[in-house]
């Protein structure tokens, strides 16, 4: 199983000896299924060739803040909020101090200011530097302030001394990357998915549909299964690989939808990020249509309304906790509100589809969750996978609450 599956790493290399185990973690973190994009301080290049770590990872090696052509390239708040998870290894003392005191003087320190993913450090070093009580000190202000720590292992170091220090090796540090998506805040429950848009035939060569690629659902699906719950994903034709450990069901049109979650049910939490077609022809031609020269240049399609999937089963006696979604082009807040009360939810994520950057078919998302009393909590651009998570983790502390 790869437990790194399409998950975005942002490996600082910090100056010290166990920067050579940093070739082999990109290895293992690829292993796992990960994307690594390499960054480098000034003294990890003292003991490790960008080049390697180049080759290694398939990237260019990030070196410096201030050079404009890696900046025009991919920009370090671009960097930092592509990444899933920024892991330090090593991490020096001084990293560790300089982190401590929120300094951005280079281009690791200020890519880990700027992003809002999670943040671990493998750090590395002679035993008394570890033991010192400034470098404990920075320890637990970093630790106070959520991010991580991998290790230091015990044992023999380069510089001949034994004891608390060592940098844990590259299989050790890929599991607790891992780990880090794993929060079981879900454990033991049931959620359904919708995902995707649906087709609705209007003869055997043509439909309609809408231009949901299925990313925002599909990422939620494997936000769910890292969180622990059995997850069900019910998704329109959408060329997307299945998240490990979540049970797929393909289906085409609204009616299909509906049929395919109502035989899923009982479900704990239902997540509809499907965008499902309201109007379908109500005759689907058995032959495909000819131009006729007696409508002249028109056809006219007599459609009739779809099921509404969500509201159906917000509608049943076993009714689960209910989140929509809303994609709108304008009044964003006040639409996606009366779907809240229309469809009878517990809460609906507000999705702005008039900006091309986020919503339908784009890589990253910025949404708001507006709750039965009104109350909006924003979440700001990121990639899909990134939103998936904080709406994961918004969610089940709202249904633990219910
Ligand atoms: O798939 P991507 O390319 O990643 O894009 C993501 C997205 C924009 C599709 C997604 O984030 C999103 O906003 N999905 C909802 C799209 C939508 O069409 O919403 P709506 O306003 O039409 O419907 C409101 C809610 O009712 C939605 O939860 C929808 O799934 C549900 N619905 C709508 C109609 C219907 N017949 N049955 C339903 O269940």
């Amino acid at each position: 199983m790869q437990r790194l599956y399409r998950k975005r790493i942002v490996l600082g290399v910090g100056g010290g000896i166990a920067a050579y185990k940093s070739a082999e973690l990109v290895r293992r973190l690829r292993d796992h299924g990960a994307e690594v994009r390499v960054v480098m301080t000034q003294g990890g290049r003292e003991f490790i060739t960008p080049l390697t770590l180049q080759a290694l990872s398939c990237h260019p090696v990030h070196l410096d803040l201030l050079d404009p052509a890696a900046e025009a390239a991919m920009g370090h708040i671009e960097l930092a909020r592509w990444a899933d998870l920024v892991l330090i290894a090593p991490a020096t003392a001084d990293l560790m101090a300089r982190l401590a005191q929120g300094v951005a003087n280079d281009l690791l320190t200020t890519v880990v200011l700027a992003t809002n993913a999670p943040v671990a450090l493998a750090p590395a070093m002679n035993q008394a530097m570890w033991a010192d009580p400034a470098t404990q000190a920075n320890r637990e202000q970093l630790l106070a302030r959520g991010i991580r720590l991998f290790g230091p292992g015990s044992g023999s170091q380069a510089c001949g001394d034994i004891g608390m220090g060592r940098m844990l090796e590259a299989e050790e540090l890929a599991r607790a990357a891992a780990d880090c998506f794993e929060t079981g805040m879900l454990t033991g429950k049931h959620l359904l998915i919708t995902a995707g848009p649906t087709q609705e035939n209007i003869d055997p060569v043509r439909y309609i549909t809408n231009h949901s690629s299925g990313k925002m659902g599909f990422a939620l699906a494997e936000a769910a299964a890292e969180a622990g719950a059995r997850v069900t994903l019910v998704t329109g034709p959408v060329f997307l690989p299945t998240p490990d450990r979540v049970q797929r069901i393909d289906v085409v049109s609204a009616r299909d939808m509906l049929a395919a979650c109502e035989a899923a049910m009982p479900c704990d939490i239902l997540i509809a990020a499907a965008a499902v077609a309201d109007y379908r022809p109500e005759v689907v031609a058995p032959h495909k249509l000819k131009k006729d020269p007696s409508t002249g240049d028109g056809l006219l399609l007599q459609m009739v309304r779809n099921p509404d999937i969500l509201a159906t089963l917000a509608g049943r006696a076993d009714r689960p906790f209910c989140v929509g979604f809303a994609a709108e082009t304008e009044n964003l807040l006040e639409y996606a509100a009366r779907k809240l009360r229309d469809k009878n939810l517990d809460l609906i994520v507000a999705n702005d589809v008039a900006n091309p950057s986020i919503g339908f078919n784009s890589e990253d998302n910025a949404v708001s969750v507006i709750d039965r009393q009104q109350h909006e909590t924003r979440f700001g651009q990121a990639s899909k996978g990134h939103i998936a998570r904080a709406l994961v983790a918004f969610i089940a502390e709202r249904y633990k609450e219910s």
